[in-house]
């Protein structure tokens, strides 16, 4: 008997066991990261006024639950754009996976093709778009940032489209301010471009173990990271070089060139970083398959609202003609339940996975993208939604504000 109780006895649980949500998952990203990589993931522009506003404006909103549901035949699975997805979910673009972790971008996508979700790939990522796509599986998305060269955008797009990329997702927000408004990442020197500085070489050699397992096994492998998806001439290292020639800003942009991708880009066309109801009906009319509701994670205007609180307007108005997706803000899987209630077809998030993929590589995304879907089952049966085509806008108990006042 006691042998057998000690055969069958529990491992003691790992690190990653013990983080129960997506809060723990982010402390133990801090632990594994540069304390300037770990605030360029984790804070927001200025006063970080519109990321700490996305969180407020999701836990304003509370759900009504409904008892009594029949849930034995519960399936939360969704379709999004004729193809099928395991939760309503979609892993945000971010160009930093690859920095938080050798080939984090591959883990990040890998972990999406093992969770059943898609994912979607920054044009500032370190892993070629093909080697994704060979080695991950899956749905993978592609975002674009234009370039002022247009002809360099349309080279970029169909080298996603012979990658084999379903989506082209064109970040709106940000073009002409790369850098966006990031007074904490110039403090620190996690930046774009990174600077070399008392301050963040003694942060690098404090953090020699991730200097081993993701800086020195590039070295060793593929050499240091570079932004291979740039366009061609522009894929420069992530180091800054002198003399070296960056991407060129973009400040001419209009919806002209939605229409002209839409014309050379034969996928899905996804338009990012939409807050108000004209530029959704705009990007529609540009030929956009989807928009995505967005403030990209509190990186830009700082005085933008949450995007959740933004979304009821804008899918009023336009979710019967396209697809909205929700980004910025979603920790829990409740989250995906008030987007759906408030007119968003799915979510996305950049940050939840990031830490996940920095606290412990591919089993640390999976492990955030198993955290958030059974938040997600939970909340379901709690609001007695069998699948996400239950979930209508009488579940929430408190709405947010549409407008100021
Ligand atoms: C470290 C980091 C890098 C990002 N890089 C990009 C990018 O290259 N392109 C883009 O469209 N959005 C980028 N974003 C924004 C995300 O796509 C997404 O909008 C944001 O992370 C959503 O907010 P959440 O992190 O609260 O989920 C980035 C976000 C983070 C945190």
């Amino acid at each position: 008997m006691q042998t057998r109780l000690r055969a069958g006895a529990r491992q003691p649980m790992s690190r990653l066991d013990r983080c129960l949500n997506i809060a723990d998952l982010r402390a133990y990203a801090r632990t594994q990261l540069p304390w300037g990589l770990f605030d360029y993931i984790d804070r927001g522009s200025d006063d970080e006024l519109a990321l700490k506003e996305n969180r407020r404006a999701f836990d304003r909103i509370q759900l009504r639950t409904k008892v009594m549901v029949p849930l034995d035949k519960a399936d939360l699975s969704t379709t999004l754009f004729g193809k099928p997805l395991k939760m309503p979910y979609i892993i945000s673009p971010t160009g930093i996976a690859g920095m938080c972790s050798y080939q984090g971008e591959l883990s990040l996508a890998r972990a999406a093709a093992t969770r059943g979700i898609a994912c979607a790939v920054a044009t500032g990522s370190v892993t070629p778009m093909e080697q994704l796509s060979a080695e991950a599986g899956g749905r993978l998305w592609f975002q674009l940032y234009m370039s002022r060269e247009r002809e360099l955008n349309y080279g970029v797009a169909r080298r996603a489209h012979r990658a084999g990329f379903e989506a082209l997702v064109v970040t709106v927000d940000s073009g002409f301010n790369p850098g966006g408004t990031r007074e904490n990442w110039r403090r620190t020197g996690f930046d774009q471009p990174f600077a070399f500085t008392p301050r963040t070489v003694l942060d690098i050699a404090c953090h020699p173990g991730w200097l081993a397992r993701v800086i020195l096994r590039y070295m060793r492998t593929s050499g240091f990271p570079r932004h291979v998806n740039y366009p061609e001439g522009f894929q420069e290292s992530v180091l800054p070089a002198k003399g070296r020639t960056k991407a060129p800003r973009v400040l001419d942009q209009s919806w002209d060139d939605i229409a002209r991708l839409r014309d050379v880009w034969p996928g899905i066309l996804i338009v990012k970083g939409i807050l108000r109801v004209e530029d959704a009906i705009a990007a529609v009319e540009r030929g956009a398959d989807g928009i995505v509701v967005s403030n990209h994670g509190g990186r830009c205007m700082d005085v933008a609202p949450a995007s959740i609180d933004a979304l009821p307007e804008i899918a009023a108005a336009v979710g019967h003609r396209t697809t909205v997706l929700l980004d910025s803000g979603v920790r829990r899987g409740a989250d995906i339940v008030k987007a759906l209630a408030l007119g968003a077809k799915a979510v996305m998030s950049g940050r939840s996975t990031l830490y996940g993929v920095a606290a412990a590589g591919q089993a640390g995304a999976e492990h955030a993208l198993k955290l958030i879907e059974n938040e997600y089952r939970l909340t379901m049966g709690y609001v007695g939604c069998p699948t996400p085509a239950d979930v209508t806008a009488d579940i929430i108990a408190h709405r947010p504000r549409l407008t100021p006042g």
